[in-house]
């Protein structure tokens, strides 16, 4: 059970009480007069996202309130108990009453006792809760285990987050569930025709590699997941300017995420065959490092011109793309920090996906509102595919103009996958700007719990 969670606490745990401005005053005719009175002298009366501890006679805390927003209200934020672990005093609590929903309240609650400890052993709230009956606690626990892991490895800065230490964390997890792991390093990747991941790679003092990963019965579904893994992304020779370049720690969130998928997928048993491969490279600044106009033959065979050495995400996708089509999945998903377009579209906080499975559209869609793990369609439009033309090569891997950013980029990955079945590609931002209730500041866990959902329902 992930820490939070306490199943037997030594002493009662304490009540939270959730009220909304509507059914305030019920409670409160049902509170002892002193609670009232002080609740009033607090001015409390269920405003979403107001705390207030009462104290009962003795000077302990009675119980504590808990505003949430009312069951009409035009938005509810389901993930509001999440800033509880930063509100309590120390301390073991349950529910006592039902806010809007359940389990995700209780998943809120853990995602919200997250802190980023490895440089600094403060601050971790001592909060535990009670789950209330009829949740599932363990699969509570395997999404809250999974977001923390997403979130440590992207919160860990890339001088201890380069691609050997991805690799690392990516065998850890492999070896925890007696998954088979590889790796192909360095000039092998040029040896065994990973061109683009090569160049991407190439000018890091911390050589390129691609990490590759199966669990599972070889006859169930063949399921791949594909993740960036770029360590830092200083953006090449085109290189960043230093506001872009200050949270390029994160450009490795969507190995981060993919881990994080893969975790609850072996943890759950779900039946399927798991294929795990992230490309990891830094895109580093060096004599050799790839150019602008330079031009590379891909794995799947199209000579790419390089338009901007920044644009690198896509690239080592491609190669990796291709590997996962050759054994012809039947679902290949890939996830990666892609596009600032994408930010500028949807900002933080809800990624775009793609697909042209119908079916698997409206099913992610559906998951991604039920887990509270928002996710958006945006169209693989076939008229922008023209925009990737080159002059002298198959394709240019950055279209000039940067209109619609995060489609061409889609577009661009779409041509590396052929005979996968079903092929979703997720540009996430993999990080929180600006502390949220359940989403403290930093590396984000985004789709993974989603697309994990998804797998559940199809797979179990
Ligand atoms: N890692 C970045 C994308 C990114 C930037 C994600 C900022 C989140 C925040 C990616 O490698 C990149 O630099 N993309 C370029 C592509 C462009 C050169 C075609 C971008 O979005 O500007
Ligand atoms: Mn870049
Ligand atoms: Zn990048």
């Amino acid at each position: 059970m992930h820490p939070p969670f306490e199943t037997a606490p030594a002493t009662a745990a304490i009540q939270i009480v959730f009220a909304t401005r509507t059914t305030w005053p019920d409670i409160a005719k049902d509170l002892p007069e002193a609670a009232r009175q002080f609740a009033a002298a607090n001015d409390f009366a269920g405003k979403p996202g107001k705390c207030l501890t009462l104290p009962a006679p003795d000077g302990k805390i009675a119980q504590v309130l808990f505003g949430i927003e009312d069951e009409g209200a035009k938005h509810r934020d389901l993930f509001r108990p999440g800033a509880l672990p930063g509100l309590l005093p120390p301390g073991v609590y349950r529910f006592a009453n039902a806010p809007h929903d359940l389990r995700l309240a209780t998943l809120a609650f853990a995602l919200g006792t997250y802190r980023f400890r490895r440089y600094r052993k403060d601050e971790q709230p001592d909060v535990r809760l009670v789950p209330s009956d009829g949740v599932d606690i363990a699969d509570i626990s395997r999404m809250a285990e999974a977001a923390a892991l997403a979130r440590d490895l992207i919160n860990t800065p890339s001088n201890d987050m380069g691609p050997g230490e991805l690799a690392q964390a990516a065998q850890q997890l492999a070896d925890r569930f007696g998954a088979s792991f590889s790796t192909i390093v360095g000039d092998d990747l040029v040896k065994q025709n990973f061109p683009l991941i090569h160049a991407v790679g190439m000018a890091s003092t911390r050589a390129p590699r691609l990490i590759d990963f199966s669990w599972g019965d070889p006859a169930h579904p063949k399921v791949t997941l594909v993740g960036k893994g770029v360590c830092f992304d200083t953006g090449g020779l085109d290189l960043k300017p230093s506001s872009g370049m200050l949270i390029m720690k994160k450009d490795m969130g969507g190995a981060a995420n993919v881990l994080a998928l893969a975790q609850m997928v072996m943890d759950a048993k779900l039946k399927v065959r798991l294929r795990v491969l992230i490309p990891a490279v830094e895109n580093a600044v060096a004599g050799n490092a790839f150019r602008p106009l330079d031009i590379f033959k891909s794995r799947k065979g199209p000579t790419v011109e390089i338009g901007n050495t920044d644009a690198e995400g896509r690239l080592v996708l491609a190669d990796a793309l291709a590997l996962a089509d050759e054994e012809k999945p039947d679902l290949l998903v890939d996830m990666g920090t892609l596009t600032g377009a994408a930010r500028v579209a949807l900002g933080p906080d809800l990624p775009p996906f793609y697909t042209n499975d119908e079916t698997l559209a409206g099913s992610v869609a559906a998951h991604a509102q039920r887990e509270n793990d928002p996710l958006w369609r945006l169209p693989l439009w076939p008229p922008y595919d023209s925009w990737l033309d080159s002059k002298v090569a198959d394709i240019n891997n950055a279209p000039s103009g940067g209109f619609a950013g995060s489609i061409t980029c889609a577009l661009f990955l779409q041509r590396f996958v052929t005979d996968a079945t079903s092929w979703l590609h997720v540009d996430i931002y993999g990080w929180t700007p600006s502390a949220k209730p359940a989403r403290p500041e930093g590396g984000e866990c985004q789709a993974a719990r989603a697309i994990y959902k998804l797998l559940s329902e199809r797979y179990a």
